[in-house]
């Protein structure tokens, strides 16, 4: 058996809104979502692979994956993964919050058609040693199989056609789809998606797991953390599950009118933990009409910006702080003789220490200004803590969507603008609508127009 999760929720700052007697009164709902997950009886059921992070990651997987790492950091200087939403975002929070400053050898593409972005990389990339891992579930997502397409142009041009399979990986459904047929004709080392594995609830598997074992970070002590934190929340009880609890807060502020969550935090390392986590809940929830909208502040930034609008705005909030209690390097203010700018209070302190400060100042004025809080707090930042950390938030996201009352394993909304784009580019199949389409474009573009 595992450790404990290295990681507690504080929830006191959420009184006057939300008692614990009120937490405590939803354990029935909990319990019935709790047998849904577990027996996988509820909405989404055939997508909870990810429920244990052992079965979805195999050790024998585990070292093929830490094996082609080592022989792509042979061959590379630098990897790019392809990949959109879930099929990267996982892989770059955990690389941005743990790699080394200034010297990451991963970069991305397939996540924008911006074509400045893509340009640019196209032109760093001709100075660069650089391998590609091909990250798509369905094969066909448009963004990344352009970026694909490129790169792997770019690659057969630098390296020769034969030399350039050996540094493409393709990560993607073990069966079916447009990339698997690549991998079963280019030969390309490939690792699987697992069929029951949604992509936002991915990172755990090859999509995760290689480009992060690229960057040097130790992929076993993050599936340690997960598995630690997957038994620590195993318990239907809501004393003894933090992430239950989470997700009981969730909902009960929501009912209260509080529709924002914003989820805070100290350390600029976890700008792309932000954005993990804002995919999962908004692709998980926002449906039916329904769902929280989750949004990011990265303090203490965000205090000289969204810091008024928090603190005296409309009271439609609710913060989760995110704080790692140790571990920050020590960096000391130092003495100044004149002291003109009156810091010297403060000289001889580190400014984690100061920034610690900032953070119990910061959550007290906005719990009297009337948003409620909670503390997510992790030891340190470390590749365990992590693993436990995003596993706490799958776990706490399956809870809160089965108490919203919706299935947080789909994403249906997310085919509408496809639709639209494939018929406004002639897609074939998308003939019929394509007149339609272009013509409510036309209708409405330009129309209401204000010009200097
Ligand atoms: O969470 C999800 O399922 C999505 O964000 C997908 O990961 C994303 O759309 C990419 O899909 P695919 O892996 O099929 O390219």
């Amino acid at each position: 058996m595992a450790d404990q999760a290295p990681l507690s929720l504080d929830y006191s700052y959420l009184l006057p809104e939300v008692t614990p007697e009120e937490i405590a009164s939803w354990q029935p709902h909990v319990q019935l979502a709790h047998e849904q997950l577990v027996k996988r009886t509820g909405q989404g059921a055939d997508f909870l692979g990810w429920l244990e992070p052992a079965a979805i990651m195999p050790a024998e997987q585990l070292a093929a994956i830490t094996a082609t790492a080592a022989r792509l950091r042979e061959e590379a200087e630098v990897m790019v993964v392809i990949g959109i939403g879930g099929s990267y975002l996982g892989a770059r929070t955990v690389i941005e919050a743990l790699g080394a400053p200034g010297e990451m050898p991963v970069l991305y593409a397939g996540h924008t058609l911006s074509a400045d972005y893509t340009a640019h990389l196209l032109q760093v990339l001709e100075q660069k040693r650089f391998c590609i891992n091909v990250v798509s579930k369905s094969g066909t997502t448009t963004e990344p199989a352009i970026a694909f397409r490129l790169l792997r142009d770019l690659l057969i041009r630098k390296v020769g056609k034969e030399k350039a399979r050996e540094l493409i990986v393709a990560t993607t459904d073990p069966e079916k789809g447009a990339l698997r047929g690549g991998v079963k004709k280019e030969g390309y080392t490939s690792f699987p998606i697992p069929a029951n594995v949604g992509g936002r609830y991915s990172v755990f598997t090859a999509v995760g797991m290689l480009p992060i074992a690229f960057a040097g970070i130790d992929v076993q002590a993050m599936l340690d953390g997960a598995t630690a934190c997957a038994e620590g929340c195993a318990s239907p009880e809501l004393k003894a599950n933090p992430a239950y609890v989470y997700a009981v807060v969730r909902n009960l502020l929501y009912r209260k009118g509080k529709t924002i969550e914003l989820l805070a935090f100290f350390e600029p390392r976890l700008h792309y933990l932000a954005e993990w986590w804002k995919q999962l809940y908004g692709e998980s929830e926002g449906k039916s009409l329904m769902g929280l909208f989750p949004a990011s502040v990265e303090f203490t930034t965000d205090l000289h910006s969204m810091g008024q609008w928090i603190q005296q705005g409309q009271r439609t909030i609710f913060e989760t702080f995110i704080d790692i209690a140790g571990g920050m390097p020590s960096v000391t203010i130092p003495t100044d003789p004149e002291n003109a700018d009156g810091l010297n209070f403060i000289a001889g302190k580190s400014v984690d220490e100061v920034n610690r400060r900032a953070f119990e100042g910061t959550a007290l004025a906005h719990r009297d200004g009337g948003v409620p809080s909670m503390n997510l707090t992790l030891p340190e930042l470390s590749p365990k803590s992590l693993g436990s950390l995003l596993y706490f938030f799958e776990r706490a996201c399956g809870m809160s969507g089965y108490l919203l009352g919706v299935n947080p394993f789909n994403q249906p909304g997310v085919e509408s603008y496809k639709k639209n784009m494939f018929a406004l580019m002639n897609k074939p199949g998308f003939e019929a609508q394509a007149a339609e389409v272009a013509a409510a474009v036309q209708d409405r573009q330009g129309k209401h127009t204000v010009m200097f």
